[in-house]
């Protein structure tokens, strides 16, 4: 027993060490393969990525350009979350039927949704096309002629590379321009909606355990992917069929436990894991303070009349939940980066990487960046600061962001003439008319006043106009209320009645308009050239700096930060103690949402039928061996923004649960991520199925999926097994 703790030790520092990272999966030979080994994976690398047999990324498909999805059925049937169909489900609901409010169960295909601007991308193939694209890039002096080189090169690989008619091709780059991968890609638009649970469950918690553990969130949906007669992609049509997957995963019911491997895969948006010190001191200080306070400040007036009018709370609902759901993250990611010391623990870093570029007589070529960067970021803060002052004011108050499409439609007529003009004031007036439909004056005007206050005061002084430095706020903004026709739809479609002149004309007299023109002419004299003359300059060195970090250490675990390509992350189901005398389990049930149960709260009801199922624990197979219904659990699979809806995986590759968030104490992890406190959420497998089943009785959904019982899936491992052992002694004979 003594010697099994002390291998485990022995064991299990190097193995916590080796976490963390987002792959290529055409690349995980060797390192990858081991590690993912090691934690307990019983496929094989072809099982997860091939180009010759059908394999588990023909079942992940980005979905809409910032989720991912998977198929789940030999139909097509998609899973991805709740909040990534959100759009959706809300563009499916009135009145008579509110989808988000009581959820939606098709009954057969004829009853499933189609929808507009929809979307599945899936990958066909990866290939490194580094040499091509970076051909004669290194004769090139200055940065803008590399630029427009790689730029000529990207472009005529896509026109050129091998692929059918209904494919396309996509380049990306690695390593910060260090490295260039070609994708293949097949585009499903005929996906259609065919369940979904009321918010109740879908969206348990909402903002207020958004980011958090311990979660109880059902945060999925369903749709299906459909096809043409040729199961090739096409656009809708009623005749459309069901798309026939190169592979599905099936879904297990055995379960997790403590330690088990776990393997996400999905498309991550962007990390910034490589940056210097300077940066990520730079964020701490600097950025997210000024981006949380202008949020918080919007988010405070927005809530109060929220919780007072009905009517507001629906035309709010929206814009408040993504704008809450970054300032929450920054919040987090914050306290992340002070309490895990990542700038202490970079500068470290930084100090090894000197002594290697030294010894190995680098100093020519690296001897200078870290110094460069210093003197970049100490020259870029204040045009940052002011960038993000100009970028969250237009963010967060919508007449600003009115304001400022009247100022691009200004300058199209300045720069294209009348036609531009007119083409986009046309399409204006159409976004316009959605864009009432949820607005509220008396909201937008304190936001207001909040917003220009918190820019007036803290934005650097050099780069801010004078019309809102060392003024009276309130007095501003009521006159401008007063007068300004921004407020209203009738009032904006009046302003933009006549020509381009008279529009224009107009416009100037507009109080509202005038302030945001003073912002952006400001904005676009003072701030934005500097800023992007420093940032090319920033990314340049960035690029360098990456090559140096491969080149100084050979053997360390250096991934590519994510850019919104498909990525495998691994790690095994674990909790985790964020703070002194608290630790944290890696499982929730169905008890918990109970607890959490407040009858007619907007974020914490719960649906009456779920609460029948508990109080009669009619679970049916999907609880757990002592009899509870699990509903999410936590891993250290290394995630970001992107990775919601992904499958969480097996050591076989069935589907044990749906990724959809991180934890609190972890959302650092996009800067720096520390194996001890970062955590990915996955709703669990199991509570999934029981809603389909129990909930929704929307039994022919599970028909049509593949279950791995828990028996089954021990017996289909000893056939494995078996299978293994009989290859490996063919192998000997
Ligand atoms: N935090 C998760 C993500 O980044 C879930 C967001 C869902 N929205 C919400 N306000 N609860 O997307
Ligand atoms: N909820 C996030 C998304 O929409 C995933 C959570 C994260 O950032 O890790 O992609």
């Amino acid at each position: 027993m003594k010697l099994l703790r002390l291998l485990v030790v022995l064991f299990s520092v190097p193995m916590f060490a080796q976490q963390g990272g987002m792959w290529i999966p055409s690349l995980l030979n060797g390192m990858n393969e081991t590690e993912m080994t090691n934690l307990g994976m019983k496929m094989s690398i072809e099982d997860i990525y091939s180009v010759n047999q059908s394999s588990l990324k023909d079942a992940v498909p980005q979905f809409n350009g910032g989720c991912t999805s998977e198929v789940i059925s030999p139909n097509g049937l998609l899973l991805t979350n709740h909040h990534c169909g959100y759009g959706e489900i809300q563009a499916h609901s009135s009145v008579e039927h509110d989808y988000l409010q009581d959820g939606f169960w098709a009954k057969s295909y004829a009853e499933e949704l189609p929808n507009e601007d929809l979307e599945v991308t899936f990958i066909v193939s990866i290939n490194d096309v580094t040499k091509e694209v970076l051909a004669g890039v290194d004769a090139l002096k200055s940065e803008a002629d590399k630029k427009a080189l790689i730029q000529k090169n990207i472009s005529n690989l896509q026109k050129t590379y091998k692929r059918e008619d209904w494919q396309n091709v996509m380049i990306r780059t690695f390593y910060e321009g260090n490295q260039y991968m070609l994708f293949v890609t097949e585009s499903f638009e005929d996906v259609r909606l065919v369940g979904a649970p009321p918010s109740s469950i879908g969206k348990f918690g909402s903002d207020t355990d958004n980011w958090v553990w311990p979660r109880h969130t059902g945060d999925f949906a369903l749709f299906r992917i459909y096809a043409d007669k040729n199961n090739r992609p096409a656009k809708y049509s009623k005749d459309n069929v069901p798309y026939q997957p190169k592979h599905f995963l099936p879904v297990s019911l055995d379960g997790i436990e403590q330690d088990d491997f776990t393997m996400v895969f999905g498309y991550p948006g962007r990390t910034q894991e490589y940056l210097p010190s300077y940066a990520v001191e730079q964020i701490v200080e600097v950025l997210n303070p000024a981006k949380i306070g202008i949020r918080d400040a919007a988010l405070k007036v927005t809530d109060g009349y929220m919780r007072q009018d009905q009517a507001i709370k629906i035309q709010y609902a929206s814009k408040f939940a993504s704008t809450a759901n970054y300032w929450k993250k920054w919040i987090g990611e914050s306290q992340g980066l002070k309490k895990s010391n990542a700038v202490a623990t970079k500068k470290a870093y930084e100090a090894d990487f000197t002594n290697k570029v030294n010894k190995a007589g680098k100093q020519a070529e690296y001897g200078n960046l870290l110094p460069q960067f210093e003197k970049l970021y100490k020259e870029i803060t204040p045009y940052a600061l002011a960038n993000d002052y100009f970028q969250e004011s237009l963010r967060n108050d919508e007449l600003i962001s009115i304001g400022f499409r009247l100022y691009q439609l200004e300058n199209a007529y300045k720069q294209n003439g009348e036609q531009s003009f007119n083409d986009r004031k046309a399409n204006l007036i159409k976004g316009f008319e959605a864009l009432y439909k949820d607005y509220n004056k008396n909201v937008d005007k304190d936001v207001f006043e909040k917003v220009i206050e918190l820019y007036g005061k803290n934005a650097p002084a050099d780069l801010t106009p004078a019309v809102i430095k060392n003024i009276d706020y309130t007095k501003l903004t009521n006159t401008i209320y007063a007068k300004t026709v921004l407020t209203s739809y009738d009032g904006i479609k009046a302003l933009l009645n006549g020509n381009a002149t008279e529009v224009i004309n107009k416009m100037n007299q507009d109080p509202g308009f005038k302030l945001v023109k003073d912002l952006a002419d400001n904005y676009f004299d003072k701030v934005a050239p500097k800023y992007q003359e420093l940032n090319t300059e920033i990314a340049a060195l960035q690029r360098t700096y990456m090559k140096a970090q491969l080149e100084m250490n050979p053997d360390a675990r250096i991934f590519p930060d994510a850019n919104s390509t498909l990525r495998v992350t691994y790690g095994k189901v674990n909790g985790y103690a964020p703070k002194d005398a608290v630790t944290y389990d890696y499982v929730t049930y169905l008890d918990g949402v109970m607890e959490k149960y407040v009858p007619g709260d907007y974020e914490f009801d719960v649906p009456q039928k779920l609460i029948d199922l508990y109080n009669t624990n009619d679970f049916g197979v999907y609880a757990d061996k002592n009899g509870k219904l699990p509903v999410n659990f936590i891993g250290t699979n290394h995630t970001t923004g992107g990775n919601s809806g992904s499958p969480a995986l097996d050591a076989e590759g069935n589907l044990i649960g749906l990724n959809f968030d991180r934890v609190w104490e972890g959302t650092m992890s996009d800067i720096y991520y520390d194996p001890a406190i970062c955590r990915n959420i996955m709703v669990d497998a199991r509570y999934i199925l029981f809603v389909i089943d129990k909930y929704a009785d929307a039994k022919h959904l599970i028909e049509e999926m593949k279950i791995v019982y828990p028996k089954q899936a021990s017996k289909d491992k000893e056939l494995k097994d078996n299978k293994l052992k009989k290859v490996k002694k063919n192998k000997k004979k």
